[in-house]
């Protein structure tokens, strides 16, 4: 499918669902206000692949990531890690809850994939 329309009330404050894009995996995570509260704080001068989170966000509540490890290409954890976003289990990244590299190998962000929003869903692709 080109492109994959997703149930905004399919997924509760706090969680993170996974579905599938072009043969990918793509996280979907509606962020709670404290999740929201701790990505924008986050300095931009501190990460390895500066990106504030407004850069990575069209709506605050919504994150929108390719589920793809930016170091080997693994699929990372949701919901785990040090960093409340995802852990890589292959050789130990930690990524935010904005999908950004916050320790261990991986060069880049959690890439962020084209998509929009259309009345209740978020369209990916
Ligand atoms: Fe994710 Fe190596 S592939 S840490």
């Amino acid at each position: 499918l080109a492109s994959i329309e997703i149930s905004m009330s399919d997924i509760p404050e706090g969680q993170t669902k996974t579905f599938e894009w072009r043969g990918k995996p793509v996280f979907v995570k509606h962020r709670t206000k404290a999740e929201i509260a701790k990505e924008k704080a986050v300095p931009v001068a501190d990460l390895r692949h500066p990106q504030h989170d407004d850069e990575r966000v069209q709506k605050d509540e919504w994150s929108v990531v390719i589920g793809v490890c930016t170091h080997l290409g693994c699929v990372p954890i949701a919901n785990a890690g040090d960093f409340g976003g995802y852990y890589c289990p292959c050789h130990g990244s930690h990524y935010d809850a904005s999908g950004r590299i916050r320790k261990g190998p991986a060069p880049l962000n959690l890439h962020v994939p084209a998509y929009s929003f259309k009345d209740t869903t978020i369209v990916i692709g």
